[in-house]
């Protein structure tokens, strides 16, 4: 059991320390010297470290993928204890005040913000891209009348992969290009004709005078008018909507993007993935869950029986919480007021805003939620304008997906041109029974 130490790509500096981990395998005493880089060390590394010749080696067991670095990216920081968000450098805060949802889809895309001539050819490209075939009119209309618009936002962006077959050319820098267009312009369009389905509403083609948030509402929106005149206001607050939802680093979609992008399949069937991943109600379905709960506590009353039963583990708090953020959500305190401006267009102030009010307070400073570091996020308010602007809570994700599809693809984009990428394929520890023999039927008992 001699000591073994293996070194490679170590710092030495003047007071001895070392860009290195040490790390003694007590099962045979021996001692590995792993390189640290950039904060981490390579799992793969672990591997050496073996009690016989014929062991697989360690790997590191973590469900969730909770401390591992699946990428090098250079797309959004994320700093969860400082509450801190950041596109391709540029504060959250300032995006939401001061960009637009295009802009900041450029600079995602392309990493810096644009000059006004590159502004204007992006946003005329998107523009003209907006329309989708006829035929996908035909396939939605397949969809059940009461089909969930996540469900068929997910069927039908999957589906343009069939319109568009030379996108599994993803090789090809103009074809990615090309691809990224189209998925931006196209989202808002396929998500507005699930929304008209489960209206039983015809399909409103889109508008290429208004801008991006102005052509949604009236695609949703538009009735008999000529022209559909959308409250510049209310294009604000979506506008600031998407900016605040476009990446959010390698959550559980943008994982799910990479994930299924790293089979090389074509963008279309990776972004599919994304929203099947946000339908979830613990990732874009909790800005669902959080009105469905607060419709149910009804009245700031019913409060301190709800959040006994979350206490007591009967149920989440949802929009509370947040995998990364201990402190807050920088997103959630932008939402908050964009909430009370969309309610002043709107007129009628939801009464709903006043128990998430309260219910925020107490809970901020109830025990439980101090101790386990919950504080709203994202989704506790989004909700509440979305139901303002007239959506019912099935549409609350696919806004969600609308504004992260920016996001899902520029970290697509990165994924594809990084040659540390391999196919994502993790490792397991395995649970189940083993050498047993085939038992025929009739002898089973
Ligand atoms: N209400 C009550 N307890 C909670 C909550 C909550 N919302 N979130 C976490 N906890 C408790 C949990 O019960 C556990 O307690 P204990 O250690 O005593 O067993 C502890 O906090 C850690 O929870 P976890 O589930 O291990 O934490 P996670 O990092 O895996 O989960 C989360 C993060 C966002 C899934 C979770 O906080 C949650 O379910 N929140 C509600 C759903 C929600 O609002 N999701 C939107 C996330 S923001 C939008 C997005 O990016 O998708």
């Amino acid at each position: 059991m001699g000591a073994e130490t293996q070194t490679t790509d170590s710092r030495t500096d003047g007071a001895g320390a070392r860009d290195t981990l040490s790390v003694t395998d007590n099962r045979t005493g021996r001692t590995y010297e792993l390189p640290i880089v950039d904060g981490t060390v390579r799992g793969l590394d672990l591997r050496q470290i073996k009690v016989s010749d014929d062991d697989f080696g360690l790997m590191s067991y973590d469900p969730g993928y909770a401390n591992v670095a699946s990428c090098r990216s250079a797309v959004t920081y994320l700093d969860g204890e400082a509450g801190i968000l950041q596109y391709r450098g540029y504060p959250i805060e300032q995006l939401a005040e001061r960009s637009t949802y295009l802009e900041v889809a450029y600079l995602l895309i392309h990493g810096e913000l644009p000059t006004t001539v590159q502004l204007e050819e992006w946003r005329h490209e998107i523009t003209i891209h907006t329309f989708v075939h006829e035929n996908v009119k035909d396939f939605m209309q397949g969809f059940w009348h009461d089909a969930h618009p996540m469900g068929m936002l997910l069927g039908s962006v999957g589906a343009l992969s069939t319109f568009y077959p030379d996108a599994n050319e993803i090789g090809d820098p103009e074809n990615r290009y090309m691809q990224t267009i189209r998925l931006i312009a196209k989202m808002p369009t396929l998500a507005a004709f699930a929304f008209r389905h489960i209206k039983g509403q015809p399909y409103v083609y889109p508008d290429n005078d208004l801008n991006y948030a102005g052509n949604f509402l009236s695609l949703m929106y538009k009735m008999t008018e000529l022209k559909y005149e959308p409250d510049p206001r209310l294009e604000r607050a979506l506008d600031v909507l998407f900016i605040l939802h476009a990446d959010h680093e390698q959550n559980c979609s943008t994982s799910a993007v990479r994930g299924v992008g790293s089979s090389r399949v074509d963008p279309y069937s990776a972004v599919a993935a994304g929203v099947a991943a946000l339908y979830g109600p613990l990732h874009g379905g909790a800005n669902e869950a959080v009105l469905r709960m607060l419709k149910r506590i009804e009245r700031k009353e019913n409060i301190p029986d709800f959040l006994k039963g979350v206490e007591e583990g009967k149920e989440r708090l949802m929009g509370f919480g947040h995998r990364v953020y201990k402190n807050f959500d920088p997103r959630a305190t932008i939402i908050k007021a964009a909430a009370e401006d969309v309610f002043e267009v709107t007129g009628a102030r939801n009464p709903l805003l006043d128990v998430a009010l309260e219910l925020e307070k107490i809970a901020l400073g109830d025990e439980y939620f101090i101790a386990h570091k919950l504080y709203p996020n994202v989704d506790f308010y989004s909700g509440l304008i979305y139901e303002a602007l007239g959506l019912p809570v099935e549409m609350f994700p696919v806004m969600f997906a609308i504004g992260r599809t920016s996001g899902w693809i520029a970290n697509w984009l990165e994924q594809v041109q990084d040659p540390e990428q391999r196919i994502a394929r993790p490792r397991q520890i395995y649970t189940g029974d083993r050498d047993r023999e085939y038992v025929a039927i009739e002898q089973r008992g």
